[in-house]
């Protein structure tokens, strides 16, 4: 996980700059455009210049999709502040 300090620290603060907008979400879907596609991509595959550059998994992918909810529930509730937490392992 060390490679990925010096991007996660770039994720941090993009993301505690996306949590201070004012963004009308009313579905998932919504939520997911406004606090996560610029990352994950639209569609969650991440084929964005910003989801190239963290490196983020195809949400979509069997490494992603093996994870039960509640560790992708714990992941997620992480994402509000920061996404993964750099010591999460
Ligand atoms: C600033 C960019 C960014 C934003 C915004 C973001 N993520 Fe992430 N996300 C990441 C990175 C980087 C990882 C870690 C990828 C890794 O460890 O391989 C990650 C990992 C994840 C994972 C775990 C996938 C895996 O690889 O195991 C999930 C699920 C996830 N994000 C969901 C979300 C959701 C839902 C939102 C919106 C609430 C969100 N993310 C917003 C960058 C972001």
């Amino acid at each position: 996980m060390k490679t990925y300090i010096p991007v996660l620290i770039a994720a941090l603060a993009l993301t505690m700059s996306f949590s201070t907008l004012s963004v009308a979400a009313d579905t998932g879907a919504d939520l997911f455009k406004a606090k996560c596609a610029m990352c994950h991509g639209p569609d969650g595959k991440g084929d964005t210049a910003m989801g190239k550059n963290l490196k983020v998994h195809d949400l979509g992918s069997a490494d992603v999709q093996k994870q039960t909810d509640a560790e992708l529930n714990g992941i997620i509730t992480m994402a509000k502040a920061r996404c993964r937490s750099t010591t999460a392992s």
